[in-house]
């Protein structure tokens, strides 16, 4: 992983100010190039430094049909995805870096049967259960203009204190660290995408 002093982190769109980006439908990417790659580099970068698990284009500024995500210690990009199979349902807690410190339960599939281009250009087709296939769907969402916020349990929202918001970066950042040293991480505490 690169020095994080040496790289830019990207402005992310917050919502409500940033509202048009965020409800745009992006469009398609039509070729990977070094430059998206580059960008796919900086919004890692940015998706780390703000602890978290996903992001996704517009979250900065990009009106295209891409995201990355953190899974197993790596990070790649899902673009142009298609969802072709959904199965199950639960109710499970979200956060969304674009709605920095808020949090509520959102009913999602537990299995998503997804297909795209990675980061190097190569198609993939992956089955991704639980967690991963929340990230999928809530980045998913954010191409489509579409928020946590819209389908989350109303009664269920709830704001992190700036100090709970603190803490939470400041151990993922610690795991960060950690995976960097190559010590052993047990837990991952991230939750925002
Ligand atoms: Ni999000």
């Amino acid at each position: 992983m690169p020095d994080p002093s040496s790289m830019p982190l990207l402005k992310i769109a917050i919502y409500p100010e940033d509202e048009k980006m965020l409800r745009d439908r992006c469009r398609p990417v039509v070729k990977v190039t070094p430059r998206l790659q580059r960008l796919i580099d900086d919004m890692a970068e940015t998706m780390q430094d703000a602890a978290g698990v996903g992001l996704a284009a517009p979250q900065v500024f990009v009106n295209q049909r891409f995201f990355i995500y953190e899974w197993n210690d790596r990070v790649d990009a899902l673009i142009n995805p298609e969802v072709l199979e959904v199965e199950g349902e639960a109710s499970e807690e979200e956060g969304c870096l674009s709605l920095p410190r808020l949090q509520g339960k959102v009913v999602r599939p537990t299995r998503a049967l997804v297909s795209g281009v990675n980061r190097r250009g190569r198609r993939v087709r992956i089955d991704a259960e639980d967690y991963l296939a929340r990230i999928f769907l809530h980045e998913i969402d954010h191409l489509n203009g579409v928020l946590f916020i819209d389908k989350a349990d109303r009664t269920s929202l709830h704001w992190l204190t700036e100090e709970e918001e603190k803490e939470r970066v400041a151990r993922v950042h610690e795991v960060l660290e950690k995976r960097r040293r190559g010590e052993p991480v047990d837990v991952d505490p991230r939750g925002a995408g």
